[in-house]
Parts: structure tokens; sequence; C-alpha cells
């Protein structure tokens, strides 16, 4: 890929000149047992949408680390909501990518995973009907799919995990305010990512949403935070890139700071150090 704006690494060791993407590659790398990576932009005043939506927050810089992170991945888990806000298109990688996971015995794409626990999703959405993979949709045993979806993915119920006391349904089975129609119980992500690795799917890419990335965070299920921000204040009105009740604060330490030569700070939290390996 060409590169645009520069970045360079200014923590912990600064490294002079513009990183390469072998270079940034290998800064994010695999990891050597699995993992669970959360990647998200924000504005520096913290929040995860403009107008209504990421790509307002997210530059050239960004782009290039999240295409990135898409081509480490097994598997690209993403939150129903995000997926039909953001109107997700089919994975796509470029053909320099395709041959980098090849050459490292990878399948050529990952795997689309869809959380949703209403399993109101269009099948004929190009995420799903235009996948180079079938994707994987985890949802909960009693979730009853639309027509078509299950001839173009494939339904893994993961457990019947009670809507919270913390949640206020109403009677059309909606939760919390937060838009999140739930039906009848929550996806039970703990057996939903064993279930990902028992196939294969070892390095795991969580686009958001922030519902999604809450629900993760609190059943202590997230190895990695790669956070983009973004040098503009949004006001007040959009919320946080976490999202959902309220779980006990969890220490990640942090891993690296990029800078890009625009402003946009590219900072990696990770708990475990050696989680990650170079994959160049
Ligand atoms: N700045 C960024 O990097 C970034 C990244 C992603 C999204 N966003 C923004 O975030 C907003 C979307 O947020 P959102 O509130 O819709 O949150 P979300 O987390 O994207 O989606 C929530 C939905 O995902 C499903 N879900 C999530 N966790 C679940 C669980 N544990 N069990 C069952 N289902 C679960 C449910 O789908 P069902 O309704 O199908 O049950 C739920 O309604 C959009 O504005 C988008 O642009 C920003």
């Amino acid at each position: 890929m060409s590169v645009g704006t520069p970045i360079e690494r200014i923590w912990p060791a600064p490294v002079t000149g513009a990183l390469t993407d072998p270079e940034l590659t290998a800064l994010y790398g695999r990891a050597a047992r699995p993992h669970l990576r959360v990647n998200f932009v924000a504005s520096a005043d913290g929040a995860v949408t403009l107008d209504g939506y990421s790509a307002g927050l997210s530059g050239e810089p960004d782009k290039r680390v999240f295409g990135l992170l898409r081509m480490l991945c097994d598997a690209l888990v993403v939150a129903a909501g995000t997926l039909r806000h953001e109107g997700y298109r089919a994975v796509r990688l470029s053909p320099e990518r395709r041959a980098w996971r090849r050459e490292r015995g990878l399948a050529e794409f990952p795997t689309l995973v869809v959380v949703s626990g209403s399993l109101d999703l269009d099948p004929a959405q190009a995420a799903f009907a235009d996948a180079p993979v079938r994707p994987i949709v985890l949802t909960h045993a009693d979730a009853v799919p639309p027509p078509g979806l299950t001839d173009v993915a494939d339904l893994v119920r993961c457990g019947t995990a009670p809507v919270t006391s913390t949640d206020r349904v109403d009677g059309s089975g909606r939760v919390d305010g937060s838009g999140r129609v739930d039906g009848s119980g929550r996806v039970d992500l703990a057996v939903g990512l064993a279930e990902l690795r028992r196939r294969g799917l070892d390095q795991l890419l969580c686009e958001g949403g922030p519902h999604l990335f809450g629900a993760l965070t609190a059943a202590d299920l997230v190895d990695e935070l790669c956070l983009t921000v973004a040098p503009l204040l949004a006001g007040a009105g959009p919320g946080r890139i976490t999202a959902g009740d309220a779980s006990p604060p969890r220490h990640l330490p942090l891993r690296h700071v990029l800078a890009a030569a625009d402003g946009v700070l590219m900072l990696r939290y990770a708990r475990d150090p050696a989680g990650s390996a170079p994959a160049a």
C-alpha cells in the first residue's frame, strides 16, 4: 500500500522516521495464544461518532491501521447494531494482504462474525450476500432467524443468558434505552468465543460497537484495545466507545503510542506484554 500521512512511534522508544507497512504489522502482530483485540476510533473528548457515524472521526492513518488489523485476524467480530447502522459490506483485502495471509497458512479472508440477540439481520446485506467466507452469527437458543439468513450464514447458539435486572424491558422487548432489541436473552459471549476458537478462529478482531464492547469488558474477555484518537472536539451528544451495563474497572497497560503527522494518535493497550508476537 502507498504510504500517505507518515506515522511514527513516539512511545515507549521513539522511532524516528515513518513506519512502513511491515513495521506497523510487526508492532501489532498476531498473538501467541487465543486473543481478542478491539479496535475503535474516538474524538479527543471521547465521542464514538460524529454526525452519527464513525467515518467522521477516521482519516487515512486510522484506515491504514484498520486495514492492517483486518489482515492480521482470523475472524472479524461485529455487533449487529454496528453492522446495520454502518451498512457493513463484504470483507475485502488487497491482493498483497491476501498473499501475506496465504504465505502464513491463513485463510485468504477473515471470517465475519456477527453478534445478534434479535436476529434482525438482512440476508441481502452485502456483508452476508457477497461474503468471500461464509459468515457466522452468534445468537442465543431462542432467536428465530429471518427467511434466508441460514442460506448465507452459520448460526451458532450460545446459551440463553437472561436479561439482567438492570435492564428495563418494555412491551416490545426493547431494553435499557439502548435500542437493543433482545427478545428473550443475550448471547453468552464467553461460550461464543470458545466456539469460534474450537473452529480454529483464534485471533479475533472486534470492531464494536459500544454495546458489544461493554458486554465483552463485563465478561472480562478483552485482551487488547487499539484506540485511535482524532484531534477534534465532537462536543456533547455522542456516546462513548463503551455502553450498556456497568462493570468493574479492568487494568489494561499501555503498550505503544503512534502519532501520525496530522495529529492523530494510535494507542495500543494490552493486558499481556508477550501476547503479541511479531507477525512479519
Ligand atoms: N467509533 C468507532 O470506532 C465505532 C465502532 C463501531 C460502532 N460505532 C458506532 O456505534 C453505534 C452503534 O452502536 P450500538 O449502540 O448499536 O451498539 P452495538 O454494540 O454496535 O450493537 C448493539 C447490538 O448488537 C447486538 N449485541 C451486542 N452485544 C450483544 C450481546 N451480548 N448479546 C446479544 N446481542 C448483542 C444486539 O443486536 P440485536 O439488536 O440484533 O439483538 C444489539 O442490539 C453506531 O453509531 C456506530 O457508528 C463506532
